[in-house]
């Protein structure tokens, strides 16, 4: 477990670019927090961090997925809050996505069983202040370990 704190929005930025550094296709991160808590704060910044043309990342609250190209591989960010059912997920191409790209995933609890093992869970809520969160990064899987250790020395 690693627990930091974005004391500004712009701090969550840096960490969230940072991040995308170390990923590779097969990755999955899941972002947990309530609404508000800076979840499609970071995944926007760490997209954007990778894309060659400056591109717009909207919230996928109604598509559910938003898919990106980039340099290391396609990323797809999805907002699982209006999902319906767990098929609906199969429908969407998550499930192979797990695998072949990097996926940001908010809304996780939405997966059930789909849930990917090897997956980093980012969990945002609120700090000290209005602008603060605390981040709290669980895994089980030991590729995030590298990768972590990594990301904090960049
Ligand atoms: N430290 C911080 N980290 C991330 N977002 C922050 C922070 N401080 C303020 N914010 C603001 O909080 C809002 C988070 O919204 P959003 O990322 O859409 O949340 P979620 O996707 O979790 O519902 C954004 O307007 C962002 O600018
Ligand atoms: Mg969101």
């Amino acid at each position: 477990m690693l627990s930091l704190s974005f004391p500004t929005a712009e701090v969550t930025t840096r960490h969230a670019q940072s991040l995308a550094r170390v990923l590779n296709a097969g990755d999955v991160i899941l972002l947990s927090g309530e609404v508000g808590a800076g979840k499609t704060h970071f995944a926007r910044a760490l997209i954007q961090s990778l894309l060659e043309t400056p591109e717009d990342v909207p919230s996928p609250t109604f598509t559910l997925v938003q898919t990106y190209e980039t340099p290391i591989g396609e990323i797809w960010h999805a907002d699982l809050y209006r999902l319906t059912s767990t098929q609906e997920i199969e429908e969407l191409g998550l499930t192979e996505a797990f695998d072949h790209a990097i996926c940001l995933v908010e809304w996780p609890d939405r997966l059930g069983a789909l849930m990917p093992e090897n997956a980093l869970h980012l969990h945002l809520e609120d700090g000290p202040d209005e602008n603060a969160r605390r981040a709290t990064l669980r895994w089980t899987d030991d590729k995030w370990k590298d990768k972590l250790t990594a990301w904090q020395t960049t």
